[in-house]
């Protein structure tokens, strides 16, 4: 197969975790014969200091053209500590979606057997923790008017949803739970929000058409608790943008390290995907970030834009060898050693040339 893949690797760490992403996917084309043209364009900080813009047009243009975008991370602290700043990376990220219209983001929170002491929750309740969020990525009080009033001293940002954007979210949800253990679990906060009455409104009037789909509402402070306390109920939860954004965050620390969850965003015509984490600016140029975030997001892209299952199973096979192998990151290490974030990349593209 011929594959045209759009390469946005970002700020801080994003570069570095990306090339392994490559490096792995490579080794996959050579493997199972495919062909891969990577185009590489400026995102994040990296495009704001190049040419003003943290989400270039050219850029736009590379995306769409592709098959698939594969992103590393944006941020810099030098614009999160300027409040004042007229241009953020963040607002390329956010342009990006909602041009490109990826409005499903799948986020998946699975543990690894050999890194369930790494979870600073027990181990008991996260054992066999598989679920999935669909968060809502292109409305809600993301995209809401926003501004201020009273010279400045009052502000407000607005929450909105139409039941359209939530049928097309909700529909990725019970298909997903389908082809999974079809329980899927609506997350809103309707005890106080009108957007969340919206929600709960049109999920239940899906339901007729998904018969074999369980479905159960929650609300979101009553979720937040629950995800820590018992991960392993969940399956597939679907909810609006910034429910997701922090809610996913948390389930990010079940698995045990931030370096490790993959994402997809989803629209009609493109997709999207990244690492969860962001661009640990800290790190930048070491050679020490955990790159099997990026490298999963790459399996996903495999399975979900291309169909190619065979090849999305080897690199999540090699992966869990590499960590078997202790072949891992310093944030993996455990005390033993710590390994590059390159020679990371080369052992598990090593892996799959030898499968
Ligand atoms: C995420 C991030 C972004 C978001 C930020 C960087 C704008 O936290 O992808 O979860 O809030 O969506
Ligand atoms: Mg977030």
């Amino acid at each position: 197969m011929n594959m045209k893949i759009a390469l946005l690797a970002g700020d801080g760490i994003g570069p570095e975790v990306i090339d392994q992403a490559v490096k792995v996917s490579n080794a996959i084309a050579t493997k199972f014969g495919h062909q891969i043209t990577w185009t590489p364009a400026l995102t994040g900080a990296a495009a704001i200091d190049a040419v003003g813009d943290p989400y270039p047009d050219e850029t736009h243009a590379v995306c769409e053209a592709a098959d698939a975008v594969l992103f590393g991370a944006i941020g810099l602290p030098r614009f999160d500590n300027d409040p004042s700043a007229k241009v953020r990376p963040e607002q390329g990220l956010l342009r990006m979606r909602k041009k490109l219209g990826l409005f499903a983001n799948v986020r998946p929170t699975f543990t690894f057997p050999s890194l369930l002491d790494k979870s600073p929750l027990k181990q008991e309740r996260i054992e066999g923790t598989d679920l999935v969020f669909l968060r809502e990525l292109t409305g809600g009080i993301y995209f809401g008017k926003r501004g201020r009033e009273d010279q400045g001293d009052t502000a407000f940002d607005t929450c909105t949803y139409t039941r359209e954007e939530i049928v097309r979210l909700a529909k990725k949800g019970f298909e997903l739970a389908r082809t999974r253990s079809k329980k899927l679990c609506c997350v809103d906060k309707a005890n106080v929000l009108e957007t969340s009455r919206l929600w709960r409104e049109t999920v239940q009037g899906m339901e007729k058409d998904y018969p074999d789909v369980e479905v159960s509402y929650e609300l979101v402070d009553a979720v937040a608790m629950r995800l820590v306390q018992w991960p392993n109920s969940y399956d597939v939860l679907i909810t609006e943008n910034l429910f997701g954004d922090i809610l996913t965050d948390e389930a990010s620390v079940i698995s045990g390290s931030m370096g490790l969850m993959p994402s997809a965003s989803i629209g009609n015509e493109n997709a999207l995907y990244e690492p969860i984490h962001g661009s640990f600016p800290q790190a930048t140029g070491l050679d020490i970030a955990n790159p099997l975030a990026t490298i999963l997001s790459a399996a996903m892209m495999f399975e979900m834009s291309f169909d190619l299952h065979e090849e999305g199973t080897l690199i999540r096979k090699v992966v869990d060898q590499s960590l078997a192998d202790g072949v891992v990151t310093e944030d993996l290490a455990n005390g033993g050693k710590a390994y590059k974030t390159s020679e990371v990349g080369d052992y598990l593209a090593g892996l799959i040339a030898k499968a």
